[in-house]
């Protein structure tokens, strides 16, 4: 270990065990393909892309020279009243990849601040239209859409937002968008139970008062929970028969991980009215998230507003040269090496790869969609979240990395990892599970 314990106190790390952290921590010091090394010289397999992030793998050169070009000719540009070339360019480039109609891109620095932005252009465009009543907005249990206040006012996992008493108050939750059936491949059977939820939140709220629906492809932070496929062409048909916005929450299933550039039209057949992105966008190198609108939405704050600067809405690192730089090395890196559609070339050996698991003692359940797994395990008595915690910590000891959510744990695997990989990073998984049954 490289850090003594009073090295390791200053920092105050994120959604983490900071008390079982510092008792025994582990570090990463570096990365490459698709491995990490930890600081006492270990490689750990990624199974979980960093955070959901690194979809090429790590340390890719194309990316590091995109940055190091980019920082060497542009340290910072302001975003507010000016601009520099890249981001117009990476904008641009990410319409292509989005469904017909959407007109802009939002930058942000992360997911979190997509999600915020996404709902804060929802809230403005109605009051721009005239449409003043509409200030409800409707999220999803287990839902993650960030850390702000807005995302957190409308995502569902109970933890994060218990004791923030001072939230968005006007929201309502659609209920899990999962099956009662366990070890179902891929999406679920079709399914009304998410539409019909929302017409009644519609009835009790009314229709002419709701702002916005957000929601995930599949909730991955909440659990890998796979709404069955006519969940978000459902939601889509009521959000538009009743004027509402639909947000498409695209942070992780974007970037290929579900088979596509951006999952909702694709995997879906959903054109949504907004989308964000996030995470792999840079493969996790440099912050950076988006927003994209459709055209009417956009031109909308155009024509209406009766301010000179037509959103007060920004931030000051958001679509820097060098974000921006590394998105558009990015993008070209998965165009040619066709890493857009991976997902689906690898669906039926994924698939058939993690449902193998079924039938390990302690396995309630094994959900995939696209190429992301979750396996939910039997709870520790009275300690939600431990189970996964330490088989999340045993499978890094054995050398490989998975995420803990709740009592889920969660692959989402680089996008061109090898069929070895794969094969490794569920025997690692097994092994530590059947341990920890005993
Ligand atoms: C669907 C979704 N939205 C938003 C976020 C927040 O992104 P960030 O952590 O970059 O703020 C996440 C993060 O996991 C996410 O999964």
């Amino acid at each position: 270990m490289t850090l003594t314990a009073a090295e390791l106190n200053a920092w105050w790390m994120p959604f983490s065990a900071n008390r079982l952290f510092k008792d025994s921590p582990r570090l990463i010091t570096a990365a490459e393909g698709a491995y990490y090394i930890t600081d006492d010289g270990n490689r750990v397999l990624d199974g979980i892309c960093g955070l959901w992030c690194t979809n090429l793998g790590h340390s890719r050169s194309e990316i590091t020279a995109a940055i190091q070009q980019s920082l060497s000719q542009l340290d910072y540009a302001p975003s507010f009243q000016l601009g520099h070339p890249a981001a117009f360019t990476l904008a641009d480039k990410l319409l292509k990849l989005a469904p017909a109609g959407f007109g802009q891109v939002f930058f942000t620095n992360s997911g979190s601040e997509a999600c915020d932005t996404a709902l804060k252009i929802a809230l403005t465009y109605h009051q721009l239209q005239g449409d003043t009543e509409r200030t409800h907005l409707v999220g999803r249990k287990q839902g993650y859409h960030g850390a702000g206040f807005g995302g957190l006012s409308v995502g569902g996992i109970n933890n994060n937002a218990r004791l923030i008493k001072n939230r968005l108050e006007d929201v309502s939750l659609l209920p899990l968008p999962r099956s009662e059936k366990c070890f179902i491949k891929g999406a679920p059977p079709a399914d009304p139970h998410q539409a019909e939820a929302l017409l009644e939140i519609i009835q009790q709220v009314g229709g002419h008062r709701i702002a916005a629906v957000i929601v995930e492809p599949v909730a991955c932070s909440g659990g890998v929970l796979v709404p069955s496929e006519n969940t978000l062409s459902d939601i889509r048909e009521i959000c538009t028969e009743n004027g509402i916005l639909l947000i498409v929450d695209e942070v992780i299933t974007s970037m290929g991980r579900l088979g596509a550039a951006f999952s909702c039209e694709e995997r879906f057949g959903v054109v949504p009215d907004i989308i964000t992105t996030a995470k792999a966008l840079t493969n996790g190198t440099i912050p950076l998230g988006a927003t994209l609108v459709r055209g009417n939405i956009h031109q909308t704050f155009l024509d209406k507003s009766d301010t000179l600067i037509d959103f007060y809405h920004g931030y000051t690192f958001a679509g820097n040269p060098a974000a921006c730089s590394a998105a558009l090395a990015v993008l070209e890196t998965m165009e040619n090496e066709k890493l857009f559609t991976r997902a689906l070339d690898l669906n039926e050996l994924w698939q058939q790869s993690i449902h193998q698991l079924q039938g390990l003692p302690g396995l309630t359940d094994i959900r995939n969609y696209g190429f992301l797994a979750g396996f939910e395990l039997d709870p520790v008595k009275n300690s939600p979240g431990l189970r996964a915690w330490k088989i999340f910590r045993e499978c890094f000891d054995q050398g490989l990395l998975v995420r803990a959510n709740g009592d889920v744990i969660a692959l989402c695997p680089p996008l061109n990892v090898s069929t070895e990989h794969i094969a490794e990073m569920l025997a690692i998984l097994s092994r530590v599970i059947k341990r920890e049954f005993a």
